[in-house]
């Protein structure tokens, strides 16, 4: 399986998402900082992954602290938990590890300070073993929703290379897969960022999974075409009544697939869900730098000077959305309700 991240004894070690496919780099980040620069540059990118990565930053940055006492610990603790927090807006899975470092802080905040660095160490290392796990969980929870056989259209990348492994969206195909259905993946190249063409790609092959790699402005035609049986992807936030984010172009894919009857899943961990914002409208749109648009692969393609908006996601309505994915379950509209009552039955369930 692909290492996205690993904690290791001398710092989190991420494969380098920006020279791929060319070149399979890794990069150790010894520092919370370091992480830190890792998530904002898109070195690990993903909202699982991000999540995780903040997590074990976090637990970097609390092992090599300075104080010796609980209330100097819990100040550096906090001065690293806000600088995890501003390197991107959008994927709630990052503020959900943050949340969860600050309770297990909490719990443990009366024991020795070797203590408590070793009991943050030990949750981030347990959120990733469940990342995989929740993946695995929800990849078998929505293989059944994909065709026999057909053409699979993806978004962005969903994959391994977004999460701990296995991924969400691809883990969705991959399970499919596993159980024997034969699909063809229609993977969207992914524009200005390229995860499509750069990321989900290369990951496919990597698994001899068949897989044709489109422009964005391809997938209309594809689907008139008949050549697209289901769209799969991922989220980065999924608010309390299924409005999904999502990245750029997700929303352009969901109203094609409304115009041709296509199923449209979404497929993401509970992690991703956040109950706490109401609507789409609500949720921070990370705004990326105007290179982005104006490069490819460090050569310019636009006039100097051009005026340009990145926006990194888009909101897709629930309307749109057929089924969304997770490792408790498949819910279906009305979302507000479904979700909800998801929510309500996992907390019984755990208590
Ligand atoms: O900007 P990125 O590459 O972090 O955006 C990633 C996406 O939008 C993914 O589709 C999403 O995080 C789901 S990943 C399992």
């Amino acid at each position: 399986m692909i290492k996205t991240l690993e904690w290791t004894a001398s710092g989190i070690r991420f494969i380098d998402q920006t020279k791929l496919p060319t070149e399979e780099a890794y990069v150790t980040c010894s520092t919370y900082e370091e992480v830190a620069d890792a998530i904002r540059t898109m070195v690990v990118r993903g909202a699982p992954a991000i999540g995780v990565a903040a997590a074990m930053g976090i637990a970097l940055g609390v092992r090599d602290a300075e104080g010796d006492h609980v209330a100097e610990l819990r100040r550096e603790f906090e001065q690293i938990c806000e600088t995890i927090a501003e390197t991107r807006p959008t994927a709630v899975n990052l503020f959900w590890a943050i949340g969860r470092m600050k309770d297990r802080f909490e719990q443990v905040s009366e024991m020795p300070v070797p203590q408590i660095k070793q009991a943050l160490i030990t949750e981030a290392q347990r959120m990733y073993l469940e990342d995989i796990a929740a993946n695995e969980a929800l990849g078998r929870n929505g293989a059944v929703l994909l065709p026999t056989t057909g053409g699979v259209l993806t978004h962005c990348n969903a994959g391994a290379l977004a999460t701990c492994g296995y991924g969400t969206a691809l883990g969705v195909i991959r399970a499919a897969v596993e159980s024997g259905k034969k699909l063809q993946v229609y993977a969207d190249e992914t524009r200005p960022f390229l995860q499509g063409s750069r990321l989900t790609a290369w990951e496919l092959m990597k698994d001899n999974i068949p897989t044709t790699l489109i422009s964005d402005n391809m997938a209309g035609a594809m689907m008139r075409q008949g050549k697209i049986a289901a769209v799969v992807l991922g989220a980065d936030r999924i608010a309390a009544n299924g409005d999904v984010a999502n990245k750029i172009g997700t929303y352009t894919v969901a109203v094609l697939a409304h115009e041709h009857g296509i199923p449209f899943y979404v497929a993401a961990p509970w992690s991703t869900v956040d109950l706490d914002t109401p609507d789409g409208s609500k949720i921070p749109i990370e705004q990326r730098s105007a290179r982005e648009v104006t490069h490819i692969a460090g050569k310019q393609i636009a006039p100097e000077g051009v005026r340009v908006e990145n926006p990194a996601f888009d909101i897709t309505p629930n309307k749109y959305i057929t089924a969304i994915i997770t490792e408790r379950g498949v819910v279906k509209p009305p979302y507000a309700e479904s979700l909800k009552q998801l929510a309500h039955a996992e907390a019984a369930a755990s208590a």
